[in-house]
């Protein structure tokens, strides 16, 4: 039987969410179905209002029709018009520089305007939904012109899409320069992965269950491999990937959510600055690696021509926008280590990649191996591997692996497998992943959002990799081809511990 997600969450608090780069891609492909489903959910709030801030030229009117045009394109589910409409009910449009002193005016007008007419309370959210380099400039602006001041109990927040800096110190010098303008209370650093519903389960896999948290360590686990692997190719983004790269593009973002999540200490309660803390700590604690070092435990690909699912897939340096003599990787392998009792001796090894063969997100963990002594005098030669599995998408489950007597008169044992699936138990309305993110911001949970020093951890830890690697150039990068698992060479970054990769299938 399944159980439709039934919610007791109350709708948001009344506000106006300002979006700067209402124009793009974000706005219109996630943030408006998001904000339709809270909508059909009943929780967004009924004195909701949307600036849209963008440089190209349109009117409030023209915006309007423009995003209740989109969203039946883009919506998770078919839209309801009446739900629509109030969605998009109170919209408005700024034309402006991000850098530009006079568009804060115009935004001040427009804000002035609406809360006046509606009761908003003069609550504020503003969304950077920009490229990067405008979150800086918006968030010195914000605080010149007072938009982001609290007062009379109003409040204001700002969400900062990903990337949140390029390096350590660029992200510290963005999170300085915001935690000049605001609190760190009003300031949502956004990763995606984190409303992803099979994410935040693996806190109440491991810490509402009795069974999984004693076994937990060093002592029963003996490592764990973490993937993220896509089938997609790095398409239009050709000239933002080309000067990001697999590790920066996934790495101290999704790839360290989960390996905090799956890692952490259990918090002391399921609340904000608890789970922050506890994710940040362990971030603290993966030992930096020497230069050599990070050379060692790291794999970096790009893929050559090949077939993803029976397309033809051109070589990344073919990709439009790509430097042809680029030695930007697309695939990324790491083995990383915590410096703490818990996991001691375990390595967490890591890989992500575009033009892999197959899309694939999952944490696997892998037990140790029972002792074989009992078994050698019979015809077993071998046990099957103990793996718990957290499967995060397209299957969204959870599985253990272990094994079993194959039925019969002698002793014989072969793997087998038990799975829940979401699907089975669950009737969840398909999402964007955006609901959970937007609706917690709006009621001032940032329990799904990482902290300053959340952010600058995980950045400490890619460093070494970053620097190593500007140094060696073209030299040490692997390719692989696409549609393959990857490069031979991060297979023996595992072998070399006599350990192997899971299957992308
Ligand atoms: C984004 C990256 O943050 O995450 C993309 O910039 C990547 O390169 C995407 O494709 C993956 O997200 P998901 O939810 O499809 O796994």
């Amino acid at each position: 039987m399944t159980k439709t997600a039934m919610t007791t969450a109350r709708p948001a608090d009344p506000c106006c969410l300002v979006i700067f780069g209402a124009s793009g891609d974000l706005t219109h492909r996630l943030l408006i179905p998001a904000l339709y489903n809270l909508g059909v959910a009943g929780l967004l709030p009924d004195a909701f209002a949307l600036i849209g801030v963008a440089r190209s030229q349109s009117s409030s009117e023209a915006f309007r029709a423009d995003l209740a045009q989109s969203l039946p394109k883009f919506a998770t589910r078919e839209v309801d018009k009446a739900v629509a409409e109030k969605v998009l009910a109170c919209v408005a449009y700024v034309e402006g520089e991000p850098d530009d002193p006079q568009t804060y005016q115009k935004i001040g007008r427009e804000l002035e305007r609406i809360e006046r007419e509606r009761p908003t309370r003069g609550n504020r959210l503003f969304y950077l939904a920009t490229p990067p380099t405008a979150f800086a400039p918006i968030g010195s602006r914000l605080g010149e012109s007072g938009l982001a001041r609290e007062d009379n109990g109003a409040w204001r927040r700002i969400i900062v899409e990903k990337p949140f800096g390029t390096d350590l110190a660029s992200a510290q010098a963005l999170n300085q320069k915001l935690l000049g303008i605001l609190h760190e209370d009003q300031i949502y650093r956004i990763d995606h992965y984190l409303g992803k519903e099979t994410v935040q389960n693996i806190l109440v896999l491991r810490f509402a269950n009795g069974l999984f948290e004693p076994i937990w360590n060093r002592d029963h686990i003996d490592h764990v491999q973490i993937t993220v692997a896509e089938a997609l190719t790095v398409g239009r983004r050709g000239s933002y990937y080309d000067a990001t790269g697999a590790l920066r593009d996934m790495v101290p973002n999704h790839l360290f959510q989960l390996l905090s999540l799956v890692a952490m200490e259990p918090p002391s309660r399921f609340a904000a600055d608890a789970v922050r803390a506890g994710k940040a700590e362990l971030l603290d604690a993966v030992q930096l690696q020497s230069r050599d070092e990070a050379l060692r435990n790291a794999v970096r690909a790009q893929y050559g021509a090949g077939y993803v699912e029976n397309r033809a897939v051109e070589a990344y340096r073919e990709t439009k926008d790509v430097a042809p003599d680029s030695t930007t990787e697309t695939y990324v392998a790491l083995k990383v280590m915590i410096d703490n009792w818990r996991w001691a001796g375990v390595p967490f090894y890591l890989r992500t990649g575009k033009a892999l063969r197959a899309k694939l997100s999952e944490v696997a963990i892998k037990f140790k191996q029972a002792p074989f002594a009992m078994f050698r005098d019979t015809p077993i030669d071998r046990l099957a591997e103990n793996f718990l599995v957290i499967g995060i998408q397209p299957n969204e489950c959870i599985g253990l692996k272990f094994n079993a007597k194959i039925p019969g008169p002698s002793i014989a044992i072969g793997g087998v497998g038990m799975t829940f699936k979401y699907e089975d138990y669950f009737d969840a309305a398909p999402s964007t992943g955006y609901e959970s993110l937007i609706y917690d911001c709006m009621i001032g949970d940032s329990i799904l959002y990482p902290r300053a020093d959340g952010i600058e951890a995980g950045w400490r830890v890619v460093q070494p990799f970053i620097d190593a690697w500007r140094e060696e150039g073209a030299q040490g990068l692997a390719t692989y081809r696409a549609g393959s698992e990857g490069p031979a060479e991060a297979d023996r970054l595992i072998a070399q511990d006599g350990r192997r990769w899971r299957q992308i299938a």
